[in-house]
């Protein structure tokens, strides 16, 4: 898709409240498309929507929690009312938790699967039948580098994260059928309000735990806006997988080249960290 001029074109990003859904809607803006965009959060929302206005495109914005299908239908309904079909199709909306699998119930897995996982079928279920109608788009899920290499760190997270890689990947077969391009983006460590939302479960749930990793995302300092510069490129090259961020890339070749390697060192770092936690 050319994106070097999205003037006319509609675009719809999940989760546009904060973080790497507000810069990528604001980055689609500036390319000239009119955007759809929704969050759970509705004051953050609408001050994203009244940036949106201020680059004088058109916003359609609303209170939706991905998780849920009748939120999404009626966001789909309001959306579809105004355009026949997105052009762009951006799941990003998305929690992390962080702890092993001893340490996870099922109230927590519920809460991931259903937004980090659910948010994404709903998403492709609601808006796609229309862009297949129509025969073009490109459809964003956005995954992460935990989707590429699991460790016992975020058990739950990196089950959500490596289905969404592999239901772009279906979906990218599938849709290639009607012109219709997708990618699984994989950030990296990028420095959002996620490390300040996530939930934590186990020994990992301390306030002395939090304040480390905040801070370990503070430092590396990798912004939102560079990973929706990335997005707005993987979109016009039809990437099919899209690591952003060295330690991301590294992690995708590793996994790929080397796959027994990567897990032992994924396990020697786990068995230091517990051996730190004093587990
Ligand atoms: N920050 C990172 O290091 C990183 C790395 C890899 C992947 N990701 C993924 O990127 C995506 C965006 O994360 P971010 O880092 O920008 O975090 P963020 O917390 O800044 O933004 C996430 C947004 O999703 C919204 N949201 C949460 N639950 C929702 C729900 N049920 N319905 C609708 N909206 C909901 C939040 O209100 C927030 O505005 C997520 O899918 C996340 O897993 C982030």
């Amino acid at each position: 898709m050319d994106i070097s001029n999205m003037t006319g074109k509609a675009a719809l990003v999940t989760g546009a409240a904060s973080g790497i859904g507000r810069e990528t809607a604001l980055a689609l803006a500036r390319r000239g498309a009119d955007l759809a965009i929704c969050d759970i959060n509705q004051k953050a929302l609408t001050e994203v929507a009244k940036e949106i206005e201020a680059t004088g495109r058109k916003v359609i914005q609303r209170r939706v929690d991905v998780a849920k299908a009748e939120d999404m239908a009626a966001f789909a309904e309001a959306v579809h009312a105004e355009v026949a079909a997105v052009d762009v199709l951006v799941n990003n909306a998305g929690v992390g938790l962080g702890g092993g699998f001893l340490h996870t119930g099922l109230e927590d897995w519920n809460w991931v699967v259903g937004i980090n996982l659910w948010g994404v079928v709903y998403g492709c279920h609601y808006f796609l039948p229309p862009m297949v109608e129509r025969g073009s788009g490109h459809v964003v899920n956005i995954a992460s580098a935990a989707g590429l290499v699991a460790t016992e760190a975020l058990c739950a997270y990196s089950t959500t994260k490596f289905a969404v890689v592999g239901l772009s990947e279906s979906l990218r077969d599938e849709l290639a059928n009607y012109g219709i391009g997708v990618t699984a983006v994989c950030p990296g460590i990028i420095n959002t309000p996620i490390t300040q939302s996530s939930r934590m479960v186990g020994p990992m749930a301390t306030d002395d735990n939090r304040a480390e990793i905040v801070s370990a995302y503070q430092r590396r300092n990798y912004g939102p806006e560079r990973v929706a510069a990335n997005i707005l490129k993987a979109i016009e090259k039809n990437r099919a997988v899209a690591p952003v961020s060295p330690e991301a890339w590294w992690m995708y070749y590793m996994k790929r080249f080397f796959p027994g390697s990567m897990g032992r060192l994924v396990h020697t770092l786990s068995a230091r960290e517990r051996r730190r936690r004093g587990l």
